[in-house]
């Protein structure tokens, strides 16, 4: 948290995007930091920005709340901003209300969908999809190196019925024991098959690509970004994309190498281990040339 407000080195009066609003952490802390400056924040999750509404009642004339896809924000947002936040990934919230299907603990719905209305969910892809396109999504965005196998195991399950069962058909697709050696890691062998359907489901990847493809021209100049990624499957593309525009001389990296949390950090927040933070400042060029 701290780094990211850092990294956007905030003007109190300039107009900032949160893509990522969720239980308004972020939002919260940039609006600490504003006089006559503004919040534009987005979520997809229609529950989240409700909640938004009732906790920042009174932030009102500081926060327009809106419940879109980040995808789109060029088409939205049509004012040239001073800093952009993006915090990829799913709430905790999200993952804690059972009802949702984001988690492999907690029995509930094949869904994983963030916005409530869409009508790909887990279920779809975990009963539907054939073994050799769930083995692909899996290994590609799992970077389950047992994919197949997984695969091979659900199909055989079919019908699955629930988050529960999932995780039980892949856990006794790839043992504890074998995984352990092979990740020499303490994480449930269902985690990178959960994370992989989840992010078929809500093309979370496509999403990210869409989005780095025009956001840091929404930018004024000396305007920054910053996005925080949980997966390098996301920072890969943030990395990259980063990278193309300070080619084309619209931004500036302004970290060579991602940044982590503190180990005080990770110890009062645990969720927050895996986070990747990458930065970058707009140039004083103007666009398009
Ligand atoms: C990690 S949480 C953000 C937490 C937030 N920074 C906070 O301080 O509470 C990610 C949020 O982004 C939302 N989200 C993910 N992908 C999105 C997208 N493509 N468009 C809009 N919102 C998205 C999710 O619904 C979720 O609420």
């Amino acid at each position: 948290m701290q780094e990211v407000i850092d990294y956007l080195k905030v003007d109190p009066k300039g107009v900032y995007l949160d893509l990522t609003f969720g239980r308004g952490g972020h939002t919260a802390a940039l609006l600490d930091r504003l006089t006559t400056g503004r919040v534009i924040a987005l979520d997809r999750d229609k529950s989240a920005i409700e909640a938004g509404h009732e906790r920042f009642m009174n932030e009102s004339g500081k926060l327009q709340l809106m419940c879109e896809k980040f995808s789109s924000v060029s088409e939205i947002v049509r004012e040239p901003v001073q800093g952009i936040l993006a915090d990829l990934g799913i709430s905790r919230d999200q993952i804690e209300d059972a009802n949702r299907g984001f988690s492999f603990q907690r029995q509930g719905p094949l869904r994983m969908t963030m916005d409530a209305k869409q009508a790909l969910t887990a279920k779809e892809i975990v009963n539907h999809y054939d073994e050799r396109q769930l083995a692909d999504l899996i290994y590609q965005f799992g970077e389950e190196r047992r994919s197949r196998r997984i695969a091979r195991a659900i199909v055989r399950e079919r019908p699955i019925r629930d988050t529960t069962h999932l995780a039980e058909v892949v856990e006794k697709a790839v043992p504890r024991t074998s995984f352990r050696q092979r990740h020499k890691s303490q994480i449930h062998p269902a985690t990178r098959t959960f994370q992989a359907i989840r992010i078929a489901v809500n093309d979370e990847i496509g999403e990210v690509e869409k989005l780095l493809a025009t956001a840091p021209l929404m930018l004024a100049p000396g305007g920054r970004m910053t996005v925080i990624s949980f997966h390098s499957l996301e920072d890969r593309v943030v990395k990259h994309s980063f990278r193309q525009w300070n080619t084309r001389g619209v931004l500036e990296v302004l970290t060579r190498r991602i940044v982590r949390p503190s180990t005080e950090e990770i110890a009062g927040n645990p969720a927050s281990r895996s986070a990747k933070l990458r930065a970058a400042e707009r140039t004083e060029l103007e666009w398009p040339q």
